[in-house]
């Protein structure tokens, strides 16, 4: 039975993966250090005799020799991460976070010899023009005076890093670029992204606030997909060394997935009619940042490497959880 460690476990990708590779029959120990995870996420994983849960803050490697010091890993999925933040917030903690943790775990895996995923994000692509995105593609980045960009920058750099390792010290890695994913797992929050944020809005008869005119298109699929591609890199080592996007290429602008959502949501609480759908000016949200007009993955490279295809479509995604979040 090969041994997994995941990182940021009780968050929403985390906490599915474990299910998925539970139900596999790998051995998961899980990590997370609650900051946006949820005990709830792991309930099910935590019925398993073949799941231990640890909480523990991996940016700290005190911490980490304590809690992991015994254990054996030959697989190290590394999720945990802060998210993106608006420009109220601070950018210290994403900047330090996401350095520090996966340094640390890419010291880890280089103890243990093992294999190492590394979760990135298509933030990483920026306000690039040349659509499809495409792994081998150059990044276009904003101005580091505007904090949001902290999170790109970050996980780009931490892309370098675990390259640095897999050329340095022959370390077996995979980079995953994801594209938006939700369920009724997902934070309802900013950092969920804004598909959970407008269901449960639709549901409970709030308003949905939408930055911009909603032209902006994002490529979103249910999680299940993002997990489907990760298990596919987890198992196949045509992955190592390789960059590899993962998600949906379904374009979908924000205001038609709002549409989608509202949509559905009537069908499922009376609360809906009183929900509606409100815009603010971009400035008036993100300051100078300027916000990505079309995002969408080349999907070539997974295709081609590990089979992969997503299976759902956004609206049957919309379906599912909105179903799942109305009970
Ligand atoms: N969900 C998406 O749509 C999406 C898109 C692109 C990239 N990603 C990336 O995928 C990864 C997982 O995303 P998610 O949506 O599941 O995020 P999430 O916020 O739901 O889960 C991340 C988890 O990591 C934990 N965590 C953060 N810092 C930690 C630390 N120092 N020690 C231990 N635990 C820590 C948090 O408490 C949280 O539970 C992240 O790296 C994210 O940047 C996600």
């Amino acid at each position: 039975m090969k041994r997994v460690l995941i990182t940021g476990v009780a968050g929403l990708i985390g906490s599915h993966l474990a299910d998925k590779m539970l139900d596999a029959h790998y051995h998961v120990t899980g990590v997370d250090n609650m900051l946006a995870g949820r005990m709830d996420n792991i309930k099910l994983a935590l019925r398993s005799k073949a799941f231990t849960f640890k909480k523990l803050d991996i940016s700290d490697k005190v911490a980490i020799r304590k809690k992991l010091g015994g254990l054996r890993f030959d697989i190290i999925v590394h999720l945990a991460a802060s998210k993106k933040i608006g420009e109220s917030g601070s950018s210290l903690k994403v900047l330090t976070n996401n350095l520090e943790s996966t340094v640390n775990m890419l010291e880890l895996a280089k103890k243990h010899k093992a294999k190492f995923i590394f979760a990135s994000t298509s933030d990483v692509y920026g306000v690039s023009k040349d659509l499809p995105f495409r792994e081998d593609g150059n990044v276009v980045l904003g101005p580091s005076y505007i904090k949001r960009w902290s999170y790109a920058v970050s996980k780009l750099y931490c892309e370098h890093m675990v390259f640095a390792y897999h050329h340095d010290f022959g370390l077996p890695v995979v980079v995953l670029r994801y594209f938006g994913c939700f369920s009724s797992r997902s934070n309802y929050g900013p950092s969920g992204g804004h598909v959970p944020m407008f269901i449960k809005k639709a549901l409970d008869g709030d308003v949905i606030t939408i930055h911009g005119d909603g032209s902006q298109t994002r490529s979103m699929t249910h999680v299940a997909d993002v997990v489907n591609g990760t298990f596919l890199a987890i198992k196949n080592d045509k992955a190592i060394g390789n960059i590899i996007n993962i998600g949906s290429n379904e374009e979908i602008s924000v205001r038609g997935s709002a549409d989608i959502i509202m949509d559905t949501a009537r069908r499922l609480s009376p609360k809906t009619k009183r929900s509606k759908i409100e815009y603010v000016p971009m400035k008036k949200v993100f300051g100078d940042y300027k916000e990505i007009a079309r995002r969408i993955p080349s999907l070539a490279k997974a295709k081609e490497l590990l089979g992969y295809k997503p299976k759902m479509d956004f609206k049957k995604a919309v379906k599912i959880v909105a179903l799942e979040m109305s009970r």
